[in-house]
């Protein structure tokens, strides 16, 4: 052989080879987001995660898949702030009144009557000290990317409740906010901070004899057929906080992560616009069923529990700070209180 064609086919033979080593090297895998929540699939945040999932999958195809954990599958949302920062899950939406531990000034959104209406609450979202927020846990590792609506909360309870009074030595249910906690206190109510997961059990075992959430929680956990007395205060809303850990989302490429940013606030739409939609749906659902009664207190009425609970404010207001409590107040000014 010559020494052109024993180059040559040295050269066929490196060619092969390195094609061979291109078939046979690993596809890159595609990153995992693993999304655990608490509540069913048929609410507006589970909706939200299902749709964020199909969204990634088909604007991502083979770069990123998205794994959807619902109904504390995986974590209870006490749990899932801990296992994002462990890299066990890499997104959740936890009730806002689940991060006072991480930023104290979180809980102004638990303050009640303070927000009036959602649209107080998206006027307030939306405001820089709103959009600060979602930053406000970064020294500890977290990120928030997105609020995401729920509806108001409503007081389920054994006994019916037209005033304070009403509820005074009943056992309540809370979500883990000092803010609730103290509410409840000021009208003689004693609280358990029980997991969302054990909500229905505690109710049945007859461990608490009240809670509040929103009609579609109190919807898919059937939790009218323990509860038929609703009281409907308007006092506090239920939104999430789409979060993530800074670590992951800081190691993300970047083209990933503006296109995750894109979806997330297609879907954070959407979710707002079916969480108003799902709230009045399930209210009439309830409704329809015997036996329950839903209570708007009258006008005097409901200056009682103003009176009882609107002092709370500032109590709160050293840890939630002057500057987010003027803006939550700026926020609710033009809602026609
Ligand atoms: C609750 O704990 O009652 C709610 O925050 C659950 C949820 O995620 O809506």
């Amino acid at each position: 052989m010559g020494v052109i064609k024993a180059v040559a086919a040295g050269c066929g033979l490196l060619l092969l080879l390195t094609v061979a080593a291109a078939a046979g090297k690993p596809a890159k895998k595609p990153i995992v987001i693993r999304f655990s929540h608490v509540v069913g699939e048929n609410t507006p945040k589970g909706q939200g995660a299902l749709m964020f999932k199909k969204l990634v999958e088909e604007r991502l195809a083979g770069k990123v898949r998205v794994e959807v954990y619902p109904r504390s599958q995986k974590f209870n949302d006490d749990q899932v702030l801990l296992a994002l920062l462990f890299g066990d899950v890499q997104m959740a939406a936890p009730s806002l009144a689940k991060f006072r531990s991480y930023a104290p000034a979180m809980q102004v959104f638990d303050l009640p009557f303070l927000f009036p209406d959602v649209e107080a609450i998206h006027r307030f979202q939306q405001a820089a000290v709103g959009r600060g927020l979602l930053d406000a846990m970064r020294p500890r590792g977290i990120q928030g990317l997105a609020y995401w609506d729920n509806g108001m909360r409503v007081i389920s309870t054994i006994r019916p409740l037209r005033v304070p009074a009403d509820a005074k030595g009943l056992v309540f249910r809370i979500e883990p906010s000092s803010v609730f906690q103290a509410q409840y206190a000021r009208i003689g109510v004693a609280t358990l901070q029980v997991p969302f997961k054990q909500v229905v059990d505690a109710i049945r075992e007859g461990l608490v004899e009240g809670q509040e959430n929103a009609w579609s929680n109190i919807y898919s956990r059937k939790i009218y057929t323990l509860h038929k007395n609703f009281t409907e205060l308007k006092h506090s809303f239920l939104g999430y906080m789409v979060v993530t850990s800074t670590e992951f989302w800081n190691g993300l490429p970047a083209d990933i992560r503006s296109a995750l940013e894109a979806i997330l606030a297609k879907v954070s739409e959407e979710v707002n616009r079916m969480a108003a939609e799902q709230a009045e749906v399930d209210r009439e659902r309830i409704a329809a069923v015997p036996g329950v009664t839903i209570i708007r207190p009258t006008a005097e009425e409901m200056t009682l529990w103003h009176e009882a609970w609107i002092p709370i404010w500032e109590l709160f207001e050293p840890q939630i700070g002057p500057e987010v409590l003027d803006a939550a107040l700026a926020a609710r000014k033009n809602s026609g209180e």
